[in-house]
């Protein structure tokens, strides 16, 4: 049985103004019918998946039983974090609670803002991921890099693994969000794949990298858990203790610094949404290489991505290429393609005008 980890508690900047700190991008329907939060639980359950172990912040929690109910879905539990302090308090969170009631509980932890395709390849995937995480290792999913991405953690494989295994291979380091040339170089070596940012393995397991490589974090923590309260199915982690983990994320804390990792690669498909121009790939472009939401019409446009969120608000763009228009209904975006991972930096500007 495999126990889904599902980290919500993050607010993604590079899709303002759709994903704002009050409403995360997770939560929204980006693409389709569902949210990504929705589709991520949706594509973890079924045979061989128990029920979601959600770990999110108190603003967001009845929006995640809403959309877990929507969804036909019961949490297992909802542990609330008292403030965001990265991924790896949340995911020692989830482990000691796991661990609770059993030290071998499998977890799968997953960001909620991912798109994967083809549900069905994933789990799959995942399934032939669970001996090698059995087996006491930390097993990440790895992508066949495409260009020198600097937001991302590089997988180096061991001597004489195959990255175009269907089954998970030994690595020989982690190296978490390169500078510009150290990610060029690894592209060109062609021995690394992208991090995906999930990752198997056993309760047990994980604690004991904890222990290792972040005690004073897993004191913590451990006693934020033991001081949490409970309410309607919620788990409030004891602020006290909480507040004293170091923010920091699993990738630095520890996937660089242990050394029983493994890698499943994974090639059916994956993105992380990064970005507007990332979101108008995904979508599916048209023969002009458009994407209209509802309400937003192209007339003589070429690779651009016209939403409106907001119905009654018509947008209209004519002779536009390579541009990016968000319509909401308290804000408007205007980008140029090249330009979307600049998005963040209106954030900051609105910000700091209060
Ligand atoms: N509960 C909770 N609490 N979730 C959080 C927190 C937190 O404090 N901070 C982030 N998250 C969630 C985010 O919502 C997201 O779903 C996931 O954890 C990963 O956090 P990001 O902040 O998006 O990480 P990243 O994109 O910079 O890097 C990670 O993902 C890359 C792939 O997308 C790393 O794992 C990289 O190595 C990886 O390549
Ligand atoms: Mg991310």
């Amino acid at each position: 049985m495999i126990h889904p980890v599902l980290l919500c508690g993050g607010s993604g900047t590079r899709l303002w103004p759709l994903s704002r700190k009050s409403y995360p991008k997770q939560f929204a329907r980006l693409m389709g019918d569902e949210s990504l939060f929705q589709a991520s639980a949706r594509r973890l359950s079924g045979e061989g998946f128990a029920a979601p172990l959600i770990v999110t912040g108190d603003p967001f929690r009845f929006i995640v039983t809403e959309q877990l109910a929507q969804t036909r879905q019961a949490p297992q539990g909802i542990l609330i974090e008292p403030e965001g302090r990265n991924t790896a308090p949340a995911v020692l969170a989830a482990a000691l609670w796991l661990a609770e009631s059993d030290e071998d509980a499998l977890m799968l932890v997953a960001p909620s803002d991912h798109v994967i395709p083809d549900a069905a390849a994933f789990r799959a995937a995942a399934t032939a991921a669970t001996p090698r995480a059995k087996a006491g290792d930390l097993v990440t999913f790895g992508i066949t890099p495409d260009r020198a991405e600097t937001g991302y953690g590089y997988l180096e494989l061991a001597k004489g693994a195959d990255a175009a295994a269907d089954t998970p291979q030994s690595l020989a380091r982690f190296v978490e969000k390169p500078d510009e040339a150290r990610a060029r170089e690894m592209v060109a070596d062609g021995n690394f794949l992208w991090n995906a940012g999930i990752f198997l393995f056993t309760a047990g397991a994980v604690l004991d990298a904890y222990r290792a490589h972040a005690p004073a974090m897993l004191d913590a923590v451990g006693r934020a858990l033991q001081g949490a309260s409970c309410d309607l199915g919620f788990t409030r982690l004891d602020a006290g203790p909480w507040v004293e983990a170091e923010d920091t994320s699993i990738d630095y804390a520890i996937m660089e610094k242990a050394d029983n990792l493994a890698v499943m690669p994974y090639a059916a498909g994956w993105s992380d949404l990064g970005g507007w121009d990332a979101v108008w790939m995904e979508s599916g472009p048209d023969d002009q290489g458009n994407v209209c939401s509802d309400h937003a019409t192209a007339i003589s446009c070429e690779d651009t991505l016209l939403r409106s969120e907001t119905p009654g608000l018509e947008l209209v763009g004519i002779g536009l290429k390579d541009m990016i228009a968000i319509a909401m209904n308290d804000a408007v975006l205007v980008a140029h393609k090249s330009q979307a991972q600049r998005v963040k930096e209106a954030v900051t500007a609105l910000k700091a005008r209060g």
